[in-house]
Order: structure tokens, then C-alpha cells, then sequence
């Protein structure tokens, strides 16, 4: 059985298997199956993008599951902003550094409390071209005042965890992947493959589906 991730991002898709490990799954990337066209994430909501994501790979590849995945950054003081348009928010050919500037800049001279923000991803899960299920995370912390740290990607810099005293990219990548909302919402994935019976448990691996 394969768990096709509708995304190219080979990160995503290596830290993905990473967490499904355990499970009898062939986890691959839209890469891995020479998938062609782009399915544009044009969605009002996060969960709009994923479902469409979804739903366009597992209309072709009918017998696998498919997992659409969106994912972006909400700040409360800017009524749920950046939203689904984290990665352009700066405009549509913003690197990470110019949206964490533009984000900066909105919050200058906001207090703490306005500062709350968080992490969010919504997974859809598809088989058939059919909509199976629907699986939302988020991982809670802060704008800090200024960039700090190089690990990480996207916000990373000036995303503050308070229960590190640290942004997310001053923390070791593999500490990030056991908290982000990105891990938690594929650990409820996993679970519910395995509740279902759909995907047995790989008595072999290390983790022995757990
Ligand atoms: P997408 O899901 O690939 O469309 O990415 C959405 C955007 O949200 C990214 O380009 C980042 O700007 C932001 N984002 C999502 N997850 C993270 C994360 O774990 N760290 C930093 N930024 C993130």
C-alpha cells in the first residue's frame, strides 16, 4: 500500500516518512511518481488547498491514499494573517527574509499578548478521487521582536517558543519535528490508519507501529 504526499517538497516528505514510520506504507512525494501538472493553491482556507490537492492526485492514482497538505502561519492580532497566504505574503515572489520583515513591521510596537501566533496544517485524506477524512494541528508560540537562529525555514527565525526560551529555528531540527504541527497532525494520520485496520502495523520496523 502507498501514501502518496501531494507536495514536491522532499523535506516535508522525508520528515513525513519519518513520523509514519512503523506503519506497512510506502510513504512517496508527487516527485516520486512523476506527477506532472501543478495544482494551483488558489483556496480561501487551508483546508480548501489541502482538499484540492487531494482530491486532483487521488482522481489519477485511484488505489493509493493520498494526503493534501497546507500549511501557514496565524497571527491573532492580524486576524488569522499571514493565513494560507504565508509563503507570498510579502508578494508572490517573497523569500522567507522579506515576509519575516513584512511581518516584523505589522507588529512593531505590539506587546506580547498581541504578538500570540501560531502554526497550523490541515491534512485531507483521500482515496478514489473521494474525500476520507480531515486532520488539523497547531503548534502555539510567539512573534518575537527580531530574527533569531538558522535552523528551520519559512518563519522559523522569529517564531518564539516559550517552553524552549528560543525560536524554532534556534532549536535542533529533529526537537522541531516532535512538536511541529506539521508532526502532530501526521501522528493523528497514523493513528487513525492504524484504528482503521486500513494499514497493519510493521512488526519488523523498530517502532513496531507505534
Ligand atoms: P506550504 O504549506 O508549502 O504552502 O507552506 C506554507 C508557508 O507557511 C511556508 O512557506 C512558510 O512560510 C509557512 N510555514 C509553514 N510551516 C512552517 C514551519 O514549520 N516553519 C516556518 N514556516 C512555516
Amino acid at each position: 500500500m502507498r501514501l502518496i504526499i501531494a507536495t514536491r517538497n522532499k523535506g516535508k516528505v522525508r520528515e513525513i516518512s519519518e513520523i509514519l514510520k512503523g506503519l506497512k506504507l510506502a510513504v512517496v512525494s508527487l516527485g516520486d511518481i512523476s506527477f506532472k501538472s501543478d495544482i494551483e493553491e488558489n483556496g480561501r482556507t487551508f483546508f480548501a488547498n489541502a482538499r484540492k490537492k487531494a482530491i486532483a492526485v487521488s482522481k489519477i492514482y485511484r488505489s493509493d491514499y493520498v494526503a493534501g497538505e497546507d500549511s501557514g502561519l496565524a497571527v491573532g492580532y492580524l486576524k488569522g494573517r499571514p493565513g494560507v497566504r504565508s509563503r507570498r505574503f510579502a508578494g508572490p515572489c517573497a523569500g522567507d527574509e522579506e515576509n519575516n520583515l513584512k511581518l516584523l513591521r505589522e507588529l512593531d510596537g505590539v506587546r506580547q499578548s498581541g504578538r500570540r501566533a501560531s502554526y497550523y496544517c490541515c491534512v485531507v485524506l483521500a482515496r478514489g478521487g473521494k474525500f476520507i477524512k480531515k486532520f488539523e494541528a497547531r503548534l502555539p508560540g510567539f512573534i518575537a521582536g527580531r530574527p533569531r537562529g538558522n535552523n528551520g525555514f519559512g518563519y522559523d527565525p522569529i517564531f518564539y517558543l516559550p517552553q524552549y526560551k528560543k525560536t524554532a529555528a534556534q532549536i535542533p531540527l529533529k526537537e522541531k519535528n516532535k512538536i511541529s504541527h506539521r508532526a502532530k497532525v501526521f501522528g493523528k494520520v497514523k493513528r487513525y490508519l492504524l484504528e482503521k485496520k486500513t494499514i497493519k502495523p510493521d512488526i519488523f520496523s523498530a517502532s513496531g507501529g507505534k
